[in-house]
């Protein structure tokens, strides 16, 4: 057995702030890449494209190496649909899904209530406005406020109809932790350990120290971490404030 990989037995005492975002096309070069690491050390993102190759027998996988997994596929559909999606990712053991907050209250509450009584409730989490949208793309959908005042309006939507938090940008971190609490899970990417290096596709980005600052619980961080040379030091420099 992998000396870095936890037994499952041994109960979990650390809160890492670094959620991985395991953005690799298959499940042979994400095991391969997971070997590396240790659920102490950080917790782990299934997006769509991974989950579409790999699906729940990958999930099952890492959560049974003793990983929290963030199942990242986003829901938008009527509310049975996405309660029942909720579920049985719930059944699966995943520690957080998220869905979009544009699915509206009815299906956000479906969802609350799907996986209320479950022994292993995994936190509910709400898109609001993609941070890949621009304040003109957003108009061209219809929406006429500006971007940062959706942002808000969404985000206390989720927490009203039963949410745990919202996926964000950390430059909205800070004002949404102001408005919706201290214990509002705000979980944000767009994470780089230096500024003035190259950004890959992210626009508005922040380092960790900052993000966690404004208010972030979680950093989702895909590159910075699955292209360095050394991950586990990476991930051992990120620590929250004290
Ligand atoms: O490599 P990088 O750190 O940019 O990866 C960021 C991860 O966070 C990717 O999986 C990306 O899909 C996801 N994400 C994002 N922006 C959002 C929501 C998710 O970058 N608004």
């Amino acid at each position: 057995m992998n000396p870095l990989i936890a037994d499952p037995a041994l109960p979990r005492d650390t809160d890492p702030p670094v959620i991985v975002a395991l953005d690799f096309a298959d499940a042979d070069s994400t095991l391969a890449f997971v070997r590396r690491l240790e659920p102490q050390l950080c917790r782990l993102k299934i997006g769509k494209e991974l989950f579409t190759a790999s699906g729940r027998h990958l999930v099952e996988q890492l959560i049974h190496q003793g990983f929290d997994v963030f199942l990242d596929l986003k829901y938008h559909d009527i509310p049975n649909t996405v309660a029942q999606a909720c579920k049985v990712a719930a059944d699966m053991g995943v520690w957080m899904v998220d869905m979009h907050t544009a699915g509206g209250r009815r299906m956000m509450e479906a969802a609350a209530e799907a996986v209320a009584n479950h022994a292993q409730r995994p936190l509910l989490i709400g898109v609001t406005v993609l941070t890949s949208m621009t304040e003109a793309e957003l108009a061209e959908t219809g929406h006429s406020r500006p971007l940062a005042e959706t942002v808000q309006h969404l985000a206390a939507l989720a927490q009203s109809s039963g949410l745990d938090g919202v996926v964000c940008s950390a430059h909205e971190a800070a004002l949404l932790r102001q408005n919706l609490g201290r214990d509002f899970v705000l979980v944000t990417p767009g994470i780089r350990l230096d500024t003035e290096a190259n950004n890959d596709d992210q626009r508005r980005i922040m380092i960790p120290e900052q993000a966690l600052a404004a208010g972030a619980s979680h950093l989702v961080m895909g590159r910075p971490i699955t292209r360095a040379a050394d991950p586990v030091a990476v991930l051992r420099s990120i620590r929250r404030p004290e």
